[in-house]
């Protein structure tokens, strides 16, 4: 098989198996939109948003889906109007306290990626009080990433990572993971999903999603159902990911 002739690396990548757990990302936008459109505050697209994320983390373990890392706040959200900026920061905490118990019955896991130092001190508390109580769950992990700027991440490993002599895409990788994020490792992208319409990364994953299959849905996120996650896994297995190789497809 060819892939014995390349470096080990690539070796891993072009033999991926998409019948593996793998990586879903979610840029989840249109909330806003959502809300406008029907005459409600901004707000309530934010709290119907987050009825999004209930129906969709119920469904998700059966999918094959092992992680979950889901954009709900970016570092450049903070040029907000302050009220919105306070009702989102209440309602993540209201989730995050509201959700422990579920991910605990369910054998999830549930951690925070991004900047602590700038969200409300109760928000932080109450972050590490659900990330120590799911710590043990297997069955998925979600990654919630608040105050996240993937450049912000990119820049503070490349300030870790100094001078070296050999600098390796895996060391790097693994600076980008812990600066700023909780995890240890942060696993690369499989499946990069965007709903509201627009098409952008907008500073999310930039590193982990190196070659992330792209899928991009015109329904606001409020909206966004367990059919739409449904479909765009089908058409992510169906997807050839060569990886910069050559097709294993016959
Ligand atoms: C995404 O929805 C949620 C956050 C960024 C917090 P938006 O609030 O960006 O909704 P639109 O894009 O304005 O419709
Ligand atoms: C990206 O959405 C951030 C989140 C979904 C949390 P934005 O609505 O902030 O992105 P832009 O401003 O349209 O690029
Ligand atoms: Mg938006």
């Amino acid at each position: 098989m060819f892939s014995l002739f390349l470096p080990g690396d690539f070796a891993m990548q072009s033999d991926c198996d998409y019948k593996e757990p793998f990586h879903v990302a979610i840029i989840m936008d249109g909330n806003g939109r959502w809300a406008t459109r029907r005459g409600l505050p901004r707000t309530a697209g934010h709290s119907a948003g987050v009825a999004t994320v209930r129906r969709l983390i119920e469904a998700i373990p059966a999918m094959g889906v092992s992680t979950l890392t889901l954009f709900a706040f970016s570092s450049d959200n903070w040029r907000r109007p302050a009220d919105e900026v306070g009702a989102l920061m209440v309602l993540l905490r209201t989730y995050l306290r509201s959700e422990a118990r579920r991910f605990i019955e369910n054998d999830m896991r549930l951690s925070v990626i991004g900047r602590r130092d700038r969200l409300p001190a109760g928000l932080v508390r109450q972050i590490e009080e659900v990330e120590h109580a799911t710590a043990s769950g297997r069955r998925l992990h979600v990654r919630v990433a608040l105050d996240y700027s993937s450049r912000d991440a990119i820049l503070q490993a490349a300030v870790q990572l100094g001078s070296v002599d050999k600098p390796s895409r895996e060391h790097f990788g693994k600076l980008v993971s812990k600066a700023r994020e909780g995890d240890a490792a942060s696993p690369e992208v499989d499946l990069l999903i965007r709903t509201g319409g627009e098409k952008r990364l907008s500073d999310f994953l930039l590193w982990e999603s190196a070659y992330a299959e792209l899928w991009f849905s015109e329904k606001m996120w409020p909206d966004f159902g367990t059919e739409d996650l449904q479909a765009s896994i089908a058409e992510f297995r169906r997807r050839d990911r060569r990886f910069g190789g050559l097709s294993n497809v016959a």
